[in-house]
């Protein structure tokens, strides 16, 4: 089984980092997450150089939604990360994680006017989703920057709910109302200005980039053209893609950026919008490799028709699968170069989409053989929950030939937390 650093194979056994699966399982049960801050670091620098080295003017916000642990925010913070939060809540999390509230950008949509007052209050930078909601800004306070998030018509994603642009999403504002939406803050006192799009998630291919970026570019034009605003930034969203089976490239980054800078500069140039800085808000690129779960197998069992390995996550632990039909690869970390079986894996809920796999070749387990899901760093504990009353999982970091706990198993006195009997 060819398995890259971070994971290594020891003696038929899944390492993390140089720290052994199997301890990690004895000591903090499982399921459990586990993080490799060293290949989060390393996927952080990977991007930001290529990113640089096409046009130096860009910054990267973290996209907070794929893993909010406040040691992964720190982490990315400490690399140079900023944030792209999509709740308040994930603000919240950010300035507890020592991020500058001018170095986070909310994206949200269907936003309260009780979460407005709060957004501006800890005057973070707001990426405005509609007309009303700009009313509801200005009638709080007059920020000094605004962004509006534009849908520029075209998305592109690994499934239907992951394209987040286009006739059929609810994101954004289109270009018939963007003239009005900018005239409007610029009327009522906004001195500064950017312009957003996040087009969809687990996009590998430049192509759609350009066609969302040509879009959107256009339609800065005809709002600079109408208005005299020139923007600070242009903020082309995440939606990087990373392979989730063992055998796919990861994306050539050089040859996506070059196209991807090379176009945008010659449109920016021709549409004379100056050199605004341009801004990227990847999510799972940063975290989705650098995690895996740790999953006991409690049941093996036959039917007339498949082997069924029953293990103790399910999709309360890890719900791409069962929303998105997503492939995560599953390897047998107690015992890596077993004989190849063929086996249908699935969690303890009591829902028969509860399968993580079906007809997938793993390497042969017995009850009490553990299991790594890979690429699970990514909304994996961000979508996790209680369904089933099951407490959620812990999260473990490994630095450096060492791991530590970050975030407690949950327990059944977590299910009572704040219910009220009456
Ligand atoms: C506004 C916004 N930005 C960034 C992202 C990050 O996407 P990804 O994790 O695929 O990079 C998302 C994900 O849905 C998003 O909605």
């Amino acid at each position: 089984m060819v398995l890259s650093w971070p994971y290594e194979n020891v003696d038929d056994r899944l390492f993390i980092d140089g720290v052994s699966s199997m301890d990690i399982a004895r000591r903090y049960g499982t399921p459990v997450y586990v993080y490799s801050e060293n290949l989060i670091r390393k996927q952080f620098k990977k991007l930001n150089e290529k990113v640089r080295k096409y046009y130096p003017k860009t910054r990267l916000l973290y996209a907070a939604k794929a893993n909010t642990n406040i040691n992964i925010l720190n982490i990315l913070r400490e690399e140079g990360a900023e944030i792209d939060a999509v709740s308040p809540g994930e603000v919240f999390l950010s300035l507890a994680a020592g991020y500058k509230p001018s170095q986070i950008l909310f994206t949200g949509t269907s936003v309260s006017y009780n979460e407005l007052i709060y957004l501006l209050d800890s005057k973070v930078r707001i990426n405005v989703d509609s007309h009303s909601q700009l009313e509801r800004i200005l009638d709080i306070e007059v920020p000094e920057l605004i962004s509006i998030r534009i849908n520029p018509e075209f998305g592109a994603g690994h499934h239907e709910h992951a394209i987040t642009a286009g006739p059929n999403v609810k994101f954004g504002i289109w270009d018939q109302d963007s003239v009005d939406v900018y005239n409007r803050a610029l009327k009522a006192g906004v001195k500064n200005f950017g312009i957003q799009m996040h087009i969809g998630s687990g996009i590998f291919d430049v192509g759609s980039y350009l066609k969302a970026s040509t879009r959107l570019l256009e339609i800065a034009k005809k709002i600079h053209d109408k208005t005299g605003i020139s923007f600070d930034f242009i903020d082309l969203g995440g939606g990087i893609g990373v392979p989730y089976k063992l055998e796919d490239d990861q994306i050539n980054l050089d040859d996506f950026m070059e196209r991807l800078f090379g176009h945008i500069k010659n449109k920016l140039n021709e549409y004379n919008l100056g050199s605004p800085e341009i801004w990227f808000e990847p999510g799972r690129f940063f975290v989705a490799e650098a995690g895996i779960i740790l999953t006991r197998v409690t049941t093996v069992k036959m039917t007339p028709y498949k082997t069924w390995v029953g293990v103790d996550a399910g999709f309360n632990t890890l719900i791409r699968p069962a929303l998105y039909g997503s492939y995560h690869e599953i390897i047998t970390a107690s015992k890596l170069g077993g004989k190849l079986k063929k086996y249908d894996v699935y969690g303890p809920l009591c829902e028969s989409g509860d399968v993580f796999a079906h007809d997938r070749d793993i390497p042969e387990v017995s009850e009490g053989s553990l299991l790594a899901i890979m690429n699970s760093g990514a909304y994996g504990y961000s979508m996790s929950s209680q369904y089933n009353s099951r407490p959620r999982a812990s999260e473990v970091v490994v630095k450096d030939g060492k791991d530590y706990l970050i975030r407690e198993r949950e327990n059944f006195e977590d299910l009572l937390k704040g219910q009220i009997m009456i």
